[in-house]
C-alpha cells in the first residue's frame, strides 16, 4: 500500500518539505493551500522533476481538502513566516487562527494520520493542532529540536573540522532563545567535545545554535529558513512512515516526563507507525533542570497566548 503524505502550506518550508519528500520516496504527496495555483503550480513543478531525479511517486497540488482525505501523515507548515525584528511569539495570534482551521479540516479528512507541526511558535502550535484535533497525544508531535540540533550540530563539525555526520548532539526546550542545546551529551563519534573544545568556543556555538533561526532571517530580511526545516520536517515523517523508531527531538506532549505535565516541549522520542511511541528520559544535572524549566515558563505563556 502506497503511503500518503499531506503538507498544508505551500510556501517555503512546505513546498521545500514536499521536494525532500518526493526525492526521498515517501509516497504521494499533496500539497495544500488556500491560495489557488501556488499549490497547483509547484506540484506540477515537482512531478516533472521525477523523471530526471528517478522517483515513482506522485505529487498533486490543491485547495480542497477532500484531495487529502486518508493520509498516513499530515505535515502542518501553513502560516506565516518571520520578518527582521520579529520574535516568534509575534505571529502567535495569527498562525493560531491558521493552523486550528487547517489542523480540523485536515483531521476531517485523514482521521487516522500523524499530525508534525512545523508552523511557529512550534511549541504552541502543536498544542493548537493537539486541542484543535482531539487526537491522542501521540500522534500530534512538533518539529523543532532536529532543526536545532542540525544547527547545533554544523557548527559543532565546523569548529572540529570533521564530518557533521559525526557529530551526535541534541537540542531539548523551546524552539526559542531558551532551547537547551545539551553540551555534556554531545560528542563525536562518541569522544566528548567537552574533551576537544574550549568551555569559550562550545559557549560560543550554544549561543549561535540558539539563536540559529534569526541569523537566517536577518540574511534573507523577507522570511525564514526553510531548506533545513523542510528537510526536519520529513525526517520526522520518514521516521513514521517507514516505522523506523528513529530517536529525534522533538515536541512531544509531556505528562509527568522531566517532571513537566501538559504541555508540548522538546524531548527525545522514538518516532515510528503509532507517531511518538515512546519519550527517553534521562537524569538532567541541576544547571539543565534549571534550563529546561525556563523553557516551560516560555512555551506555558505561549500556551496561554493561544487562549485554548
Ligand atoms: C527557524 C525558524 C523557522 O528556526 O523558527 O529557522
Amino acid at each position: 500500500m502506497r503511503k500518503k503524505i499531506t503538507i498544508i502550506g505551500a510556501g517555503n518550508v512546505g513546498a521545500t518539505a514536499a521536494h525532500w519528500a518526493m526525492t526521498r520516496e515517501l509516497g504521494d504527496v499533496v500539497l495544500m493551500d488556500v491560495m489557488e495555483g501556488i499549490p497547483q503550480g509547484k506540484g506540477l513543478d515537482l512531478l516533472q522533476s521525477g523523471p530526471v531525479d528517478g522517483f515513482s511517486y506522485s505529487i498533486v497540488g490543491s485547495n480542497d481538502y477532500r484531495d487529502t482525505a486518508n493520509s498516513d501523515v499530515v505535515i502542518i507548515a501553513a502560516g506565516l513566516a518571520r520578518k527582521p525584528g520579529m520574535s516568534r511569539d509575534d505571529l502567535l495570534a495569527k498562525n493560531v487562527a491558521i493552523v486550528k482551521s487547517c489542523t480540523e479540516e485536515a483531521v476531517k479528512h485523514s482521521p487516522n494520520c500523524v499530525l508534525i507541526v512545523v508552523t511557529n511558535p512550534i511549541d504552541a502550535m502543536v498544542y493548537t493542532a493537539f486541542k484543535a484535533s482531539g487526537f491522542p497525544k501521540e500522534r500530534v508531535v512538533g518539529m523543532a529540536g532536529v532543526l536545532d540540533s542540525a544547527r547545533y550540530r554544523t557548527f559543532l563539525a565546523e569548529a572540529l573540522q570533521v564530518s557533521p555526520k559525526d557529530i551526535i548532539a541534541m537540542v531539548m526546550g523551546v524552539h526559542g532563545d531558551n532551547m537547551l542545546p545539551l553540551v555534556r551529551l554531545a560528542s563525536v563519534a562518541g569522544v566528548p567535545i567537552t574533551d576537544l573544545l574550549s568551555a569559550d568556543k562550545i559557549a560560543e556555538i550554544v549561543k549561535r545554535t540558539q539563536h540559529g533561526g534569526i541569523e537566517i532571517v536577518n540574511h534573507l530580511k523577507t522570511g525564514s529558513a526553510f531548506y533545513t526545516p523542510g528537510l526536519c520536517a520529513v525526517e520526522m515523517a520518514e521516521a513514521i512512515l517507514k516505522d523506523t523508531k528513529r530517536v529525534l527531538p522533538c515536541a512531544a506532549y509531556l505528562e509527568g516526563e522531566f517532571d513537566i505535565s501538559g504541555c508540548f516541549i522538546g524531548v527525545p522520542v522514538v518516532l515510528g507507525a503509532n507517531g511518538v511511541e515512546r519519550i527517553i528520559e534521562f537524569q538532567l544535572t541541576a544547571e539543565e533542570k534549571v534550563a529546561l524549566a525556563e523553557s516551560e515558563v516560555v512555551v506555558r505563556k505561549q500556551m496561554a497566548d493561544t487562549g485554548l
